[in-house]
């Protein structure tokens, strides 16, 4: 029930309990939610606030609206383990989907301070900048760019990133990826982002920065990704010690 004597606003509890409703499957993807005259009056609340809590829900992806139709619940996200050094492609293949790319841009172009400085290379020499959009079951998921240094990784072409780096890495160059960093923040699209992921302006990112290095510590990429926050969403688990 919503109660409205909390301090917790009431569009936040109408927002939650939907979301919960979505999480429990009582409500599953496809379905249609009931109208915001019907959870107004439901509930007892005003029209603004259902729109406020749907507005939310919509924003992070869990429903999504038809025009003159009504508002569905949205397919459920892609969730993510954080442990663990894997592909997209892998990825892609434990959940029983298929992972392919649209290539972007695949050229040579000489380090920048940061990208150098990543690759612990000299300012200037040719790596390899590679622009790839992401795609789950045809659907894009990510737009990712990664940088390699083209004296370490030899032969790399338009037609390898078309499918697996880290296949190509591992399984042509026997090269042993051993380590990343990565970092995790959000934002919303640019414009380019917002095309190339077909989702609609200022719609949510997650911007993630990966430096990879070979089991023998050489770094290998320095990678930029901005995977779809309706899309996605990252689980760890964590011990206390
Ligand atoms: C993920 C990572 C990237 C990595 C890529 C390799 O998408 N975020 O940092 O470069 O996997 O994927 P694949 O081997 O499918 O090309």
């Amino acid at each position: 029930m919503i109660n409205k004597n909390s301090p917790i606003p009431i569009y936040y509890q109408l927002e939650e309990k939907i979301k919960g409703q979505i999480e429990q499957g009582e409500l599953q993807t496809g379905d249609m939610l009931p109208s915001e005259r019907e959870y107004a009056d439901h509930y007892a609340i005003s029209r603004m606030t259902v729109r406020q809590a749907i507005s939310k829900l919509v924003n992070d992806g869990y429903v999504y609206r038809k025009k003159g139709t009504g508002t569905f619940v949205a397919e459920k996200k892609i969730e993510q383990p954080l442990q663990g050094l894997t592909s997209f492609t892998e990825d892609m293949k434990a959940r029983g989907m298929t992972a392919s790319n649209r290539l972007i841009h695949f050229k040579t172009i000489p380090a920048s301070t940061y990208v150098a400085h990543s690759l612990n290379i000299p300012v200037d020499s040719p790596v390899y900048e590679i622009q790839r959009i992401r795609l789950a079951d045809g659907v894009p998921m990510a737009l990712e760019t990664n940088f390699l240094s083209a004296t370490l990784v030899q032969g790399l072409s338009e037609e390898v990133v078309q499918s697996s780096l880290y296949d190509f890495i591992e399984n042509k160059l026997n090269k042993k990826i051993g380590h990343a960093t990565q970092i995790i923040e959000s934002s919303i699209v640019n414009e380019t982002e917002m095309e190339l992921l077909e989702v609609k302006k200022d719609s949510p990112v997650l911007l993630i920065e990966r430096k990879t290095s070979l089991e023998d510590g050489t770094p290998l990429e320095l990678v930029k990704s901005s995977y779809r926050a309706d899309r996605y969403r990252f689980i760890i688990n964590m011990e206390r010690n």
